[in-house]
């Protein structure tokens, strides 16, 4: 099948490389000029494990271009995906320009039928927005060319997405047009060989059904973390209690974990876009609201416990971090709570020495200048002569360190972890004073 994908930022990429994968033929168009050069010499932007060989392999076998030339692309697709990036505007809800816009370019220059696909997060009846502005174009043009709208959101996992593309949980697809429904049934029919997989439904439900997920995912875990904060009050272990809960099938063991709170591309962004929705239709929301507070509240989390353990001022102590992006297999630091934790100390006059197995890149362009934060280059180093060492991501990497070796680079034998990623009994043992979150304090021996 002839694919355009229009957008080669995370979603487009990994969506047009995988479809290439699976033997179509696929262009993908960005403004970025470099970013398109680059592309072309098999060298991928962002880092997403296994995405480099699939786009490599399709480029070299002539199934995957990379294109700044919009005209070409709007001919070359019968499918016209729509991958463009919808950040939050002031108010939380999601900014449609670039959206519109590529449905402009495909309103401007097309000649024959085209599905337009919308796989970005979009707002519910942004479908309907995007065929009222291609009809303009077209109308504009004096031509009359058939096209239908479907919606195709997305539910990719940045750190495992190209797995999460090739082997769907599901797919959703949203349309009103039997022709658009046959052409996305067969696209799809190699990547969900068990039929069930492939959901089919009217637009409007499309479009809610992504938004729905992530905001139950989100309302899991601020539960979870509110929660944690109870059990410590009466002297329970989260841990424990996420496990008893957990193995109920009907609530399942995903997403129960407690921590430092929900971050990147999507949870925040989604959750303000879906109360924004709500807001304009006056249909209160109030669980989703209570969700996107206790996840602010949380991001402080460790910071509270820093001050309760060493008082309000933190001048003159130092700090070890592990861990920057908003969660493992990635670089990604869109809303990572890392930030708030750096900038909390940062601010009560502590010093950090950060470490991230694959961030420091992206933590040197984001924080690159900031004074009192320095980076290490290896977890040991961050932890080395620090008062405390500081969890923020689950990487595997720190999941068993050697706890002597870690207390003896300490200045003081202290870990607060953000992801409950240690056994207390083994903290106990080496002799590491340990505040997790929502379990047991436990003392240094
Ligand atoms: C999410 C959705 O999972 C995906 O389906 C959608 O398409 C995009 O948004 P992603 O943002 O890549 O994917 O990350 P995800 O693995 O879902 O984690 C989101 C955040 O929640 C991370 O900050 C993670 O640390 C946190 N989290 C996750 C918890 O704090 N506890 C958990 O139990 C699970």
């Amino acid at each position: 099948m002839k694919i355009t994908i229009i957008g080669s930022g995370y979603v487009g990429l990994v969506s047009g490389a995988c479809l290439a994968e699976m033997g179509n033929d696929v262009m993908c168009l960005d403004v970025d000029a470099r970013k398109i050069a680059s592309l072309n010499d098999g060298k991928v932007p962002i880092h997403e494990p296994g995405l480099e060989p699939v786009i490599r392999r399709n480029v070299e076998a002539g199934r995957l271009h990379f294109t700044t030339d919009t005209p070409a692309a709007v001919r070359h697709g019968t499918l016209q995906f729509i991958g463009v990036g919808t950040p939050p505007d002031e108010d939380g809800s999601a900014d449609l320009q670039y959206v519109l816009e590529a449905a402009r370019g495909i309103g401007r220059h097309m000649t024959d039928y085209k599905v337009i696909v919308n796989k970005s997060t979009v707002p519910v009846g942004t479908a309907d927005r995007v065929e009222a502005v291609v009809r303009e174009e077209l109308a504009s043009r004096g031509i009359e060319v058939e096209f239908a709208v479907a919606s195709n959101p997305e539910f990719l996992k940045e750190g495992n997405a190209v797995e999460d593309f090739m082997k769907p949980d599901r797919v959703i697809v949203g349309a009103n047009d039997e022709r658009a429904l046959l052409l996305l049934r067969a696209l799809y029919a190699p990547f969900c060989r068990n039929r069930e997989r492939l959901v089919l439904m009217d637009r409007r439900s499309a479009e809610l059904t992504k938004y729905a997920a992530n905001a139950m995912l989100a309302t899991r875990i601020s539960f979870m973390n509110e929660l944690a904060a109870l059990a410590e009050r009466v002297g329970a272990d989260i841990e424990a209690v996420r496990h008893g809960m957990g193995s109920d099938p009907r609530i399942g063991t995903h997403f129960l974990y407690a921590g430092i709170g929900y971050g990147g591309s999507c949870f925040p962004k989604d959750v303000k876009a879906l109360l924004r929705t709500a807001h304009e239709q006056s249909v209160p929301l109030e669980v989703l609201a209570a969700v996107e507070n206790a996840n602010e509240r949380q991001k402080r989390v460790l910071v509270d416990k820093i001050v309760a353990r060493f008082g309000e001022s933190l001048d003159g102590l130092q700090f070890g971090l592990w861990g920057l992006a908003f969660k493992p297999n990635t670089d990604d630091m869109r809303e990572a709570p890392s930030l708030v934790l750096i900038a909390e100390l940062l601010r009560r006059g502590a010093r950090l020495k950060a470490y991230d197995p694959v961030a420091m890149a992206e933590a040197r362009r984001r924080l690159g200048a900031t004074s009192g934060l320095s980076f290490a280059t290896t977890a040991d180093e961050a932890a080395k002569g620090c008062d405390a060492l500081l969890v923020a991501t689950e990487w595997l990497q720190f999941r068993s360190p050697d706890f002597a070796q870690l207390r003896g680079l300490l200045r003081q034998p202290v870990v607060f972890d953000g992801r409950n990623l240690y056994d207390p009994v083994l903290m106990a043992d080496a002799g590491l004073e340990y505040h997790a979150v929502g379990r047991p304090v436990v003392e240094a021996a």
